[in-house]
């Protein structure tokens, strides 16, 4: 029996809107080639000033309206995040400390698209030990503070937003609903292929750092792609197979959103139909960790993900990170 369960979901996305059209005035691309290549038409971008933990505390807030409870009664918070305001403090204690959740303790868990994917696990095994019972996981990025604007092969790919899920225990009548199974794995081999390579404590900042253009985001996306699409696969397929399961069975993909070619890949091969298939990235681009969460929003608007659902959530991204998990749903 499931022993944690996702009780309410909050997003936001700034309102600021960067369009096919407007990349077009910035950089020599097209928006026929961006939505064949990427599936996206347009991205939501924070205004100057605007940061992650800003951006995750209107999320955990809507989560916490949504659940009627108040952020005092939260016992742990998890920011996934790859663009925290700062290097320290970590951006878990501003949103403790913007939330008012007094007592709470948190952490940031930097794991790219595949962190609101290894932030729910962890989550869950929080509660599932018995010693947490409401943990707000939250993914939040600004990209837009780290993507090179005149780089065309990574500045059409990304958004700005954020999202929050609520993790508790099941209630009396929630039987069998919550969280099943989850399956991760990293390979570092691959980190070189996308990275932001300035800041840490291997290249700090330096004049020299900012000239060669070092702090924004830098991708093989050729290299990235053939990773992911066969990643995402396998990793999904692993995770069905050892809870008895099939594609058949699934009667919501939520996977994270870099590329629509990436997911209409791995759910053919999963034989997952396509309206079985979350696919948003047309409006909001590649969120890193805000992708899942925002999906899951606009899978519950659509009418795609019900109360008793089985949900799959997957993502692959930058480490490499590669991660699933099943839940059924409970609201
Ligand atoms: O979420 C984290 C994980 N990230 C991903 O999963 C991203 C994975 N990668 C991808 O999604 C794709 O590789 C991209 C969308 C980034 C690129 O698509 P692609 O089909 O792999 O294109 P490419 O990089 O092989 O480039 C094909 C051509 C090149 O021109 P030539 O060399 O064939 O003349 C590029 O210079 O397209 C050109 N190109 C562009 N053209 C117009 C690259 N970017 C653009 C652009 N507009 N924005």
């Amino acid at each position: 029996m499931p022993k944690a369960k996702i009780s309410a979901l909050g997003c936001y996305t700034p309102p600021r809107l960067l369009t096919n059209q407007d990349l077009e005035k910035l950089v020599d691309t097209n928006d026929q080639w961006i939505m064949e290549r990427t599936g996206i038409r347009e991205r939501h971008i924070a205004e100057a000033g605007v940061a992650t933990s800003d951006m995750a505390i209107l999320a955990a807030r809507c989560a916490l309206l949504q659940r009627g409870i108040e952020a005092s009664e939260v016992n742990a918070i998890i920011v996934c995040t790859v663009t925290p305001d700062h290097m320290f403090p970590s951006t878990a204690c501003l949103v403790q400390h913007g939330l008012g959740a007094r007592g709470a303790w948190g952490f940031d868990l930097i794991a790219a698209c595949s962190g609101f994917v290894y932030g729910l696990t962890t989550g869950a095994h929080l509660v599932a030990a018995g010693t947490h019972d409401k943990v707000l996981v939250i993914g939040a990025d600004t990209m837009s503070r780290i993507i090179d604007y005149t780089d065309r092969a990574t500045c059409i790919l990304f958004g700005d937003g954020a999202g929050a899920m609520l993790i508790e225990p099941p209630a009396d009548g929630d039987s069998g609903l919550g969280y099943i199974d989850f399956l991760g794995e990293v390979d570092g081999s691959g980190g070189d292929y996308l990275k932001m390579q300035a800041g840490g404590s291997r290249l700090p900042a330096s004049h020299e750092t900012v000239d060669q253009r070092l702090h924004y985001v830098h991708q093989d996306g050729g290299q990235v792609f053939k990773y992911a699409v066969r990643k995402m696969y396998e990793v999904c397929r692993d995770l069905l197979a050892r809870n008895g399961l099939t594609g058949d069975d699934v009667s919501i993909m939520i996977p994270h959103q870099a590329n629509k070619r990436i997911i209409t890949a791995a759910s053919d091969r999963l034989g997952i139909a396509p309206d079985k298939v979350l696919i948003n990235i047309d409006r909001y681009g590649n969120t890193t960790a805000g992708t899942i969460p925002l999906a899951t929003r606009d899978a519950i608007e659509q009418g795609r993900l019900k109360k008793g659902d089985l949900v799959l959530f997957c993502a692959v991204g930058a480490g490499y990170t590669v991660g699933a998990s099943l839940w059924r749903w409970a609201f």
